[in-house]
């Protein structure tokens, strides 16, 4: 059992301190937000992750995982401390790096032994020797610390999975001592663990989003194409995927990416690239045509209901950034919702549990109890997140309810022949001529 502290309990604080916690370790996770830190106290958890709140209230009983707002008391038998908080986008696009800074600046005012920090948000590549300095400056009287770079690779909606099941580890230190003592932490997992310097850590974490990133949006340019020439990109994907050079992975094509990682990561790693002399023009053609797959959305929307968008009564279906979670940031639909709000369109939205946000997001957007009543009298039904439950609507009910039966599928959801069965005007990204002509 290793004593170990958390600070930020954002998804992935929360995630990270739970799994070690359930690993049988002495976790206690810090936030400086007070309100937080009660909730979780009793029990309650302020985001949306399957299976978390469970793991939490059965780790908390077993007196492994504790929470606190005081840095003294959290490090007081801490001999570790990951650094979990937020990253958020700066003005051009750069990581902005505050939270970090005031959590080195209270590890160094408030450690009273030697202890690994180890960094787990997002952070530009250098930030682990930017926070061995400042702890250095920062420290009342010198005591010895060490860096490590731990990059996060969970994703939301699967992140207790994901953690528990790692493709690799990836650990980057100027000290490989410190890296082995961080990768102790991981042996359990039996998975893979490398161990590297700490920039080149920083760079994965990194050159792996955008390469995910880049995948999705290559798929969404594939599929752009596809419904040009009349193919189909749901096929095609599975066609490239068998290729195990390729991969089946991350080639859904859609309304492109969204969430807290992808466009900021994409758009920080731009920012590095430029402002060091480099030209990262392929990270701005991700951009780019992740801006457009969202617009794909409006201009079909556009075409299949005469051009004109006042007065259309648009049913958004899915609100979050995709399944299994309640997150809105950066999320396709919200932009939607507003993209066609300035054409004059009345929209209501439905989500299995990310109404509430969106609502205070966006005071405009109307909300519906169930999908039924989202599609009762709308002109157009717009699918922007994937759930489950939407894959077995009683899609008949649906249409007979509708103004008009068109559905404008943004993550491809339903099979083309189907909804043209059902009589519905149908249009799904990538999906060619041939189905959206309906034979
Ligand atoms: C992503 C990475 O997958 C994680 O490895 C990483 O740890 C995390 O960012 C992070 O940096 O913290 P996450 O943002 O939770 O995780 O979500 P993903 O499942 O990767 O999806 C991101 C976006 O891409 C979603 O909007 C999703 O709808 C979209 N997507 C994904 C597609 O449009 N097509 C795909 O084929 C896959």
């Amino acid at each position: 059992m290793k004593n170990i502290a958390v600070a930020g309990t954002g998804y992935v604080g929360l995630s990270t301190g739970t799994c070690f916690a359930d690993m049988g370790n002495k976790v206690t996770c810090i936030d400086i937000n007070e309100e937080k830190i009660d909730m979780l106290r009793q029990g309650k958890v302020p985001i949306f992750e399957p299976g978390l709140s469970e793991m939490i209230v059965r780790n908390v009983k077993a007196g492994r995982l504790h929470f606190t707002t005081s840095y003294v008391e959290a490090l007081a038998d801490a001999e570790y401390i990951f650094i979990c908080v937020g990253t958020p986008s700066g003005v051009d696009g750069e990581a902005d790096l505050q939270y970090v800074r005031m959590a080195a600046q209270s590890v160094a005012q408030n450690m009273t032994k030697p202890i690994i920090v180890v960094n787990k948000s997002t952070v530009p590549v250098g930030t682990g020797d930017w926070v061995a300095d400042i702890i250095k400056r920062s420290q009342p009287q010198p005591m010895a610390f060490d860096v490590v770079s731990c990059p996060e690779f969970t994703r939301e909606g699967s992140a207790l999975t994901d953690f528990m099941n790692p493709d690799r580890v990836v650990l980057g230190s100027k000290n490989p001592e410190a890296a082995e003592k961080v990768a102790q932490l991981h042996l359990a997992l039996r998975t893979r663990i490398i161990i590297t310097d700490l920039r080149t850590a920083e760079m994965i974490k990194y050159a792996s989003n955008a390469f995910l990133a880049t995948k999705i949006s290559f798929i969404n340019e594939i599929a752009a194409i596809c419904e040009k020439l009349g193919a189909d990109v749901q096929e095609v994907a599975v066609g490239m995927g068998y290729d195990k050079r390729i991969g089946p992975a991350f080639l859904n094509a859609g309304l492109g990416y969204g969430g807290s990682c992808f466009p900021k990561d994409v758009k920080a790693l731009e920012h590095m690239a430029l402002v060091h002399g480099s030209h990262p023009s392929l990270l701005r053609a991700v951009i780019d045509i992740n801006r457009d797959a969202r617009r794909w959305a409006l201009l079909t929307l556009r075409e299949l209901l005469g051009g004109r968008l006042t007065d259309r009564r648009i049913g958004v279906l899915g609100l979050a950034f995709k399944p299994n979670t309640d997150d809105l940031r950066e999320s396709p639909a919200l932009d939607i919702c507003r993209m066609l709000q300035n054409e004059g369109a009345l929209v209501t939205g439905y989500d299995p549990v990310a109404m509430a946000g969106a609502a205070r997001m966006n005071s405009d957007l109307h909300l519906a109890e169930d999908p039924y009543d989202l599609a009762e009298g709308a002109d157009a039904l717009v699918v922007c997140t994937e759930w489950n439950e939407f894959k077995q609507l009683d899609l008949a009910r649906i249409k007979n309810s509708m103004l008009q039966p068109v559905v404008v599928d943004g993550r491809n959801l339903y099979e083309p022949d189907k909804m043209h069965e059902l009589g519905f005007q149908y249009r799904a990204v990538g999906r060619g001529a041939k189905y959206t002509n309906g034979h």
